[in-house]
Formats: structure tokens, C-alpha cells, sequence
């Protein structure tokens, strides 16, 4: 069996005293090929040494709501050095992200977070990339950003999927693959079966997004790419498709929408 990893966080000071290690048995345990996502300035670059590094390892470039600097002046600054990592055309760029809303990290910089995720959106059309999204309690702000402010032309992905019907249902009418984590397999996660049922198997990914999240049974530890089959059982599960087949799906479809 092979996985996709669908996003994580390699350059991550979690992974500081082991970095290689880890990224080296991933193979052994089924992991061929992974997307390494930046989420700011330094990661996206780390990101991008380390898919020079390992031929399996894609990587992303953005800033995420999480890490907008505090005035307009400063985030001009950012994306002007995203735009300039990105159209280098590195050759194992796949996406612009992680970039989005987060009204649950940061409600006094709405306007700066907008900013940045529609400018990021056209500079991943600029250069006919998807967009990886980070979406936390501003679905709807999320939502009339991809319908009526700025379209992203090929797509992308809701990483980590927030678990709620409505912005699901939005989701793939708008065309976008939704993709799973670590919390779907926690005990106390309501909905997740009925959100697993509602999105067609041609449009379901999976992801550890390491080091943070990691599902049951290893929820509190540090997370890897290993612990991908544990979220691609949880849609096996529910699904009631065997997880070789969930495996081989969700790996046809990252390629298609990181087209690979
Ligand atoms: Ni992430």
C-alpha cells in the first residue's frame, strides 16, 4: 500500500533533532509521496530545500492567516517575498499555501487576513497553481472570498477540513477536495462520519499535517506521516471501502489536483 501525505510541516523545530531520520523511513512504511507546506516566509523556503533534498517531498509557499504581520506595510513586504519564491517556478511547487481565514486565532486583523488570502489567490492563478486552504470560524467570510471576491482558477484544498455541513456542501459545488486529519478519528469528533459520507471518494484527501494533530491511537504525540493510514482506515471505515483501495484514491487524487 502507498500514501499520500496531503500536507505537513517537515521544517517544523519538532522534527529539529531527528529531521532526517523520520523523513527516511517514511518510504519503508508506504509514504511515497508527501507535500511539505509552508505557512510563512522561513518555512516556505525550508519547505522548498527539502523537496530538493527528497526526491518524494513537494512543497508549498504562503503565509497563513496565523502568521499576517501586524500592518499593511509589513504584509506587502511578506507577499512580495512569497511572490518571489513562487515565481522562481521552482519545479516541485505544487500550491500556494497555506492561506486563509482564522477568526479563531485573530479577530482584530479581518481585514489584513482578507487581504492577504486574495492576493496570495492571484498570485496561485498568476502561476495556474491550487490553493491550500486554513479555514478556522470565518466559514462564511471563507466562502464569499471563493464565490464573489476572488475565484482561485484551479481549485484547492480545505485542509483539515472543518467538520461543518454547510461549508462542506460549498465546497464541493465550488469544485474543491476536501481533506482529511488527525481529528476526524477522535472520540469526541461528532460529525465525522456524516462529513466523510458527504464527500464523494474522487474528492476526499488525507493528511497528517505533522507534527501537530495526531489521530487516534497516538492523539497527544508528536504526529508524522506515518500515522496517514490511521485517517485513510477512519474513511475506509465509513466509507465501507477497504483502505487499500481509500490508499490508492486519495493518492490518485492528490496528484490530480497538485498535478503530478
Ligand atoms: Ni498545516
Amino acid at each position: 500500500m502507498e500514501f499520500f501525505d496531503s500536507h505537513a510541516h517537515y521544517d517544523d523545530e519538532k522534527f529539529n533533532s531527528d529531521r532526517d531520520e523520520v523523513i527516511s523511513s517514511l518510504k519503508d512504511e508506504g509514504i511515497t509521496r508527501l507535500v511539505s507546506v509552508g505557512y510563512n516566509i522561513e518555512s516556505s523556503k525550508y519547505a522548498q530545500k527539502l523537496s530538493d533534498k527528497y526526491g518524494f517531498i513537494y512543497n508549498s509557499c504562503g503565509i497563513s492567516p496565523n502568521d499576517i504581520p501586524q500592518n499593511k506595510e509589513e504584509l506587502w513586504k511578506d507577499l512580495q517575498e512569497i511572490y518571489e519564491i513562487a515565481k522562481q517556478k521552482h519545479k516541485k511547487l505544487v500550491a500556494i499555501g497555506e492561506i486563509g481565514l482564522d477568526y479563531y486565532g485573530n479577530k482584530e486583523n479581518m481585514d489584513l487576513q482578507k487581504e492577504a488570502f486574495i492576493e496570495q489567490i492571484k498570485l496561485a492563478n498568476n502561476l495556474n497553481l491550487p490553493i491550500i486552504i486554513h479555514t478556522r470560524e470565518a466559514v462564511s467570510d471563507t466562502l464569499d472570498i471563493l464565490k464573489n471576491k476572488q475565484k482561485a482558477l484551479n481549485t484547492g484544498i480545505f485542509h483539515c477540513c472543518p467538520l461543518n455541513r454547510e461549508l462542506v456542501k460549498e465546497a464541493l459545488k465550488l469544485g474543491y477536495y476536501i481533506s482529511f486529519a488527525g481529528p476526524v478519528t477522535f472520540k469526541n469528533s461528532k460529525n465525522a462520519d456524516e462529513i466523510i459520507q458527504m464527500v464523494p471518494l474522487d474528492k476526499i484527501l488525507i493528511e497528517t499535517d505533522s507534527p501537530y494533530l495526531s489521530p487516534e491511537p497516538n492523539r497527544g504525540k508528536r504526529n508524522d506521516s506515518r500515522n496517514v493510514k490511521y485517517i485513510a482506515q477512519k474513511v475506509a471505515d465509513v466509507k465501507s471501502v477497504p483502505i487499500d483501495e481509500i490508499a490508492k484514491i486519495t493518492y490518485e487524487n492528490a496528484n490530480r489536483i497538485f498535478k503530478l
